[in-house]
């Protein structure tokens, strides 16, 4: 097995990160006080108790009803931007040099915080991040599937002056993967392509959901990339697809094992994947809810995967360098 310090210098991108994800219990309750947010009876009254239910996940909704109550906390500028620093200090700390980071600004904008505030706090905190730790990054703004996709379509317009801006850089799609197929948003990731042709689109598919959720978002939404797509390897064509045409799976190894879809991290088809040459990244998709962040992946894999080789992480790193949607020039730094 390859050591821990060789992983902890690899330099790392991250591409399946939420960043309410990485909410700890340990702000989130003094956030709820500072903000006045009373939270529901049955929630966990203590940090102790709310890592133990953090432990005990069911399945994605399961988790998401905990992640919502989380979001709540959220309400100023400088939250999204404490929330994001907090999580750009620990990555930096553990090899991280680009990160393409998801938010989710419906579950912010339902309670009636304007999606400039939001978006503004979590921009100025990868400001910093670059300018402070040299970590580069992009946002990813997620639709919520569970929600109507005319509610969708209304948020892709309130935010096409940060669409259009760069100050976005790419649309995602997160939440509920069953039963809220990609055709249903079909429309919603036209017309920011048609408010800016350069953004970037992807979409959460086959963690759940099948290998024809992985295939209709790359034909209908015409995305780039799959965050998690693990269910792709049910599908032989599809595979051989996505070796062609080098669409990258952002794999989440803790958090598939958390969320019940494997049992062990060693059951994550990823020989599979490498055998078939489909390209693919580690990534820690919601840390404080997941038991890790990015190194914790690399490290959990590779002790699950200990034969792979210096070789075999080099190919994943470089995969994961390729795969990112930085320009050809910060790639070349990073290669
Ligand atoms: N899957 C879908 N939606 C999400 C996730 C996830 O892993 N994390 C946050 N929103
Ligand atoms: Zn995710």
């Amino acid at each position: 097995m390859v050591s821990q310090d060789f992983l902890k210098e690899l330099p790392k991108c991250e591409h399946h990160l939420h960043l309410e994800g990485t909410l700890e219990p340990d702000l989130l309750f003094p956030l709820a006080r500072r903000n006045g947010i009373t939270l529901p009876t049955e929630f966990p009254q203590t940090v102790g108790e709310l890592e133990t239910r953090y432990g005990q996940f069911k399945d994605l909704q399961d988790f998401l009803d905990y992640y919502y109550v989380g979001t709540s906390v959220l309400i100023k500028e400088q939250d999204f931007h404490d929330l994001a620093w907090a999580y750009f200090q620990k990555v930096h700390a553990q090899g991280l040099v680009h990160a393409e980071v998801f938010y989710d600004p419906q579950s912010h904008t339902t309670r009636g915080i304007p999606i400039e505030v939001v978006t503004r706090g979590f921009e100025t905190a990868c400001q910093r991040a670059e300018q402070e730790l040299g970590i580069t990054s992009k946002l990813i703004m997620c639709l919520l599937r569970h929600m109507d996709p005319q509610e969708g379509l209304q948020t892709i317009e309130d935010a096409s002056r940060l669409l259009s801006s760069g100050s976005v850089h790419g649309i995602g799609l997160d939440s509920a993967e069953r039963p809220f197929p990609p055709e249903l948003f079909v429309e919603c990731y036209e017309r920011a392509r048609s408010i800016n042709p350069e953004l970037q689109f992807t979409a959460h598919a086959g963690e759940e959901g099948p290998a024809k959720y992985v295939s209709n978002s790359l034909d209908l939404l015409q995305v780039s990339r799959i965050d998690h797509g693990v269910n792709s390897v049910h599908d032989e064509e599809l595979l051989q697809r996505l070796a062609q045409e080098k669409i990258m799976l952002t794999v989440c190894p803790l958090s598939n094992v958390k969320l019940q879809v494997v049992s062990r991290v060693s059951q994550i088809p990823l020989q599979k994947l490498l055998d078939a040459n489909v390209p693919f990244s580690l990534n820690s998709d919601d840390p404080a809810y997941f038991g890790g962040y990015i190194l914790d992946n690399y490290y959990k894999v590779a002790e699950e995967f200990p034969h792979w080789n210096h070789e075999v992480w080099s190919t994943i790193c470089r995969n994961s360098i390729e795969g990112s949607w930085c320009d050809a020039k910060r790639k070349n730094e990073l290669l």
